[in-house]
């Protein structure tokens, strides 16, 4: 399982309000007793911090908020002490403009680093050159006075995107990633992969057809020329061939695209990024056992011949899935995230069943609420709750975090769900270990079972002759599964945590938001 922290708000050491990598590595154990094999961690680099760190001014060092080079060697030592992998985060798209690579660029069209970036003549009225929008709300182009052309930012003013057409910017960035595995860290998470190309021509994006006053503001266009284009797979295999030429070392997309246009990434000799992000679950509209069973079942056919699959319900720039799902669903999830097929990742803070908090607009820092506070991701970024002293033990007494905490804290904590046996990090922990023991539940096939009543969704997870069923009622209501062909098993858990019986499957009785884990007996 990769467990994702936002650096920010893991732990706060040394009383700044702002978590850091000493913090990440005085819960390590924590980490290890969750029963977690890698740490995905968001950019921990220099940057003034207009997107909390994916606005980059140096690749190749750590920010001073989050600590020193020195400490970042040190939590990889501890990370691989304790047999787990640290995963960075990797931003090719763009820099900050205050990278001295924009400053360089931006002070003359003739510096030899100008094409480093994505400029362009203003459009014959002097307006920006197309209709491309940024994801973060108003036009993708902003016009630099002195040299009098636009750059393109595809996210923030203060994000200008990198050329990666330029075969300098290519090697410099590969270097940037030869830096990191040199140093020994095991991976990187790609981001924004979706968008890294752009096209040559620079033509206007189309009107999305379907888009309606409401709905939101970045799908009024259709990115048709900004994301996945040609060009995009030779890069992904330089990539990965780079990644290949160091032993045990993993690349994770964030590539937000439909199935057919995802699974592609994985590489036609599966030869480009080993998880491409499933963001199935996180993309989802509603959260019915009837549409998950399809989304499911649609990734699992759309998977290319030998490639693995990855699970994800949440990550910091999406609601929370306690949240979207509430908290009885929310032991339904866990169980559902860790016994289907294929590596998942958790956001930090999901084990215990963190919601989204609620903000005053005037308390917000995400750039996108700028324009957009409905759209804010600060409400998912808030610190982890280790505990019921104040600042739920994120920093140190009478040191303000960067973000508040919730008054929930108080019960959904680290320290008070250890202690009960009963709580979603108990639940969680159990999913894990049993995961981790069972060839079935990790490498055995996924086969979803039919004649189950709606509101339910059952699949069997095989190895040879290990067979587990996972049953799981997302109706709110009690359902009774009669399932008599699959004979004789045993209940090895149950979101409720009440519960390790034998059972006949002739008829299985779920409560409402119940899962079970069910080991079949041999045939
Ligand atoms: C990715 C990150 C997001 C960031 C954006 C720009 O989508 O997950 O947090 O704002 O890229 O770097």
């Amino acid at each position: 399982m990769i467990y994702q922290i936002y650096p920010r708000s893991f732990l706060d050491s040394n009383g700044d309000g702002v978590g850091d990598l000493p913090g990440i590595a005085s819960k390590l154990d924590y980490l290890r007793w969750l029963g977690v094999d890698a740490i995905w961690l968001s950019p921990i680099y220099p940057s003034p911090m207009a997107d909390f760190g994916y606005d980059i001014t140096n690749y190749t060092d750590v920010h001073p908020l989050f600590g020193t080079l020195q400490d970042l060697d040190t939590l990889l030592h501890k990370v691989h002490q304790r047999d787990l992998k640290l995963i960075l985060d990797f931003v090719p798209n763009h820099t900050s403009d205050e990278h001295p690579w924009f400053q360089q660029a931006r002070s003359s069209r003739m510096n030899e680093q100008r094409d480093w970036y994505i400029w362009h003549d203003p459009a014959p009225d002097g307006g920006p050159p197309n209709n491309w929008t940024s994801r973060f709300g108003g036009s993708a182009w902003q016009f630099d006075e002195q040299t009098e052309q636009y750059y393109l930012h595809v996210y923030d003013v203060k994000q200008p995107d990198l050329n990666w057409r330029n075969p300098q910017v290519r090697q410099t960035m590969f270097d940037v990633m030869r830096f990191w595995l040199d140093r020994g860290v095991d991976g990187f998470r790609v981001d924004a992969l979706e968008v890294l190309l752009k096209d040559e021509q620079f033509r206007d994006n189309p009107v999305n057809p379907l888009w309606k006053p409401g709905d939101p503001f970045y799908t009024r266009l259709l990115e048709d020329y900004v994301v996945d284009q040609p060009g995009m797979h030779a890069i992904m295999q330089e990539m990965r061939t780079l990644t290949e030429s160091y032993s045990q070392r993993v690349l994770i997309g964030e590539l937000y695209l439909p199935l057919e246009r995802l699974m592609p990434y994985y590489g036609e000799q599966l030869d480009e990024i080993h998880l491409p992000f499933n963001f199935q679950f996180v993309t989802m509209p509603t959260w019915e056992a009837s549409t998950i069973r399809q989304v499911v079942d649609a990734y699992e056919a759309a998977l290319p011949e030998g490639a693995w699959p990855n699970w994800v319900l949440g990550n910091h720039d999406r609601s929370r899935i306690a949240t979207r799902v509430g908290h009885e669903q929310a032991r339904l999830t866990q169980m559902l995230l860790l016994t289907l097929r294929g590596t998942p990742t958790c956001y930090y803070g999901e084990e215990l069943g963190m919601q989204d908090i609620a903000l005053p607009r005037e308390v917000m820092q995400d750039p996108l609420a700028r324009e957009h506070p409905e759209y804010s991701r600060d409400p998912v970024r808030s610190p982890m709750q280790w505990d019921r002293s104040p600042n739920a033990g994120f920093c140190p007494p009478g040191t303000e975090p960067w973000l508040p905490l919730p008054a929930d804290y108080q019960q959904i904590n680290v320290a008070v769900e250890r202690e009960d046996p009963h709580s979603l990090l108990t639940l969680t922990r159990r999913l894990i270990e049993l995961r981790r023991s069972t060839l079935a539940l990790t490498t055995g096939s996924y086969c979803p079972i039919e004649g189950v009543p709606d509101g339910c969704f059952v699949y069997l997870r095989q190895a040879s002759s290990q067979r587990y069923l996972v049953a799981l009622n997302f109706s709110g209501q009690e359902q009774t599964l009669k399932l008599s062909e699959m004979g004789h098993g045993r209940i090895v858990l149950s979101t409720y945590l009440d519960r390790e019986e034998p059972i006949d499957l002739a008829l299985l009785r779920l409560r409402s938001d119940e899962g079970n884990v069910i080991e079949l007996a041999n045939l």
